[in-house]
């Protein structure tokens, strides 16, 4: 698979937040730090970013645990992606990290991705790519669910239209949950800016979508039973998060979100480079690499 950077196209990965439902875990350090099976979290929304063909990407951290983040990430230069980083100063709401991109934007389309959010699944990267190249509007991903008042909930018609999104509604009328991952047109800035605080004091994300379905513009992607998503927001869908990785990859010898994988299936880095980045790794993820560069066409990808 070989495939060309989405002209304009920026992603952001908010990774602020208090993690207040995985407390005491996140006393000390950022939810989006914790280990996921084998991998830190953000590994897995970044993935997803790399997957849509995005190779420019803001890290939109707590001021706290900024350090961390470049310390784990970088300037992204090893993935051939660069990553910059930001500050959420105190967690007003998702839409915020718009405004919070804005400059760094530069007028840019964007996809925000939620740092717990955890997408896998065949087709998936033609499914982001497909996004990616919209020119115009927004673009949701839902995804049903057993226990959809946790999240937003769309109500789709059968043309991919979003006729209702709530945020986690008591009674809800479908059970799509819109998923943490964002695909706006320019307008997103400007659009965030028009928006009130809701009654808990922040601004909500189901609002952005709302102004884009009062223009006709919001679209929904379905991810239909061949994908798994998480948001590993709480200890039960974290532990279930983990577990999933860990069976994928034990059965399948195939790493989820492998950062170095991606990058080097997308020709952002070349076998040598690959090599490089095993020195000093543990075993198996060292090994995993070294069997990738040594004998690409066995593995196949799914990352
Ligand atoms: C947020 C959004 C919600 C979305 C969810 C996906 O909720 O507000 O619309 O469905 O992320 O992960 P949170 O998990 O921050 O409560």
């Amino acid at each position: 698979m070989s495939f060309g950077a989405v002209n304009e196209m920026k992603g952001i990965v908010l990774a602020g937040g208090n993690g207040t439902r995985l407390y005491p875990m996140t006393v000390a350090m950022s939810k989006q730090l914790i280990p996921v099976y084998d991998k830190p979290m953000i590994y897995y929304p970044i993935s997803a970013l790399m997957l849509a063909g995005i190779r420019e990407i803001l890290v939109i951290t707590t001021p706290r645990d900024a350090a961390a983040f470049r310390a784990l990430l970088g300037d992204g230069s090893q993935w051939g992606i660069s990553l910059d980083y930001a500050v959420q100063p105190a967690p007003e709401g998702l839409p915020q990290a718009f405004l919070i991109a804005e400059p760094w934007l530069a007028g840019a389309r964007a996809a925000l991705v939620l740092g717990d959010n955890m997408f896998y699944g065949h087709g998936l990267t033609e499914l982001l790519r497909r996004a990616a190249l919209l020119p115009a509007g927004e673009t949701i991903f839902c995804y049903e669910v057993s226990d959809p008042e946790r999240y937003g909930v769309a109500t789709l018609a059968p043309n991919g239209h979003v006729t209702d999104v709530v945020e986690k509604p008591m009674d809800p009328r479908s059970s799509w949950a819109v998923t943490g991952l964002y695909f706006v047109d320019e307008r997103a800035c400007d659009i965030v800016r028009t928006l009130k605080k809701s009654k808990r004091g922040e601004y909500e994300i189901v609002d952005l979508h709302r102004a884009y379905m009062r223009m006709g513009a919001l679209r929904a992607e379905r991810l239909g039973r061949g994908f798994a998503w998480f948001d590993m927001g709480t200890p039960e869908a974290l532990l279930e998060a983990a577990q999933f990785v860990q069976a994928i990859e034990r059965r399948q010898g195939q790493k989820v979100a492998c950062l170095e994988e991606i990058a080097y299936r997308l020709n952002l880095i070349d076998a040598r480079a690959v090599a490089h980045l095993t020195k000093g790794l543990n075993a198996s993820y060292g090994r995993y690499l070294a069997k990738l560069i040594g004998g690409v066409n066995q593995i196949r990808h799914s990352a």
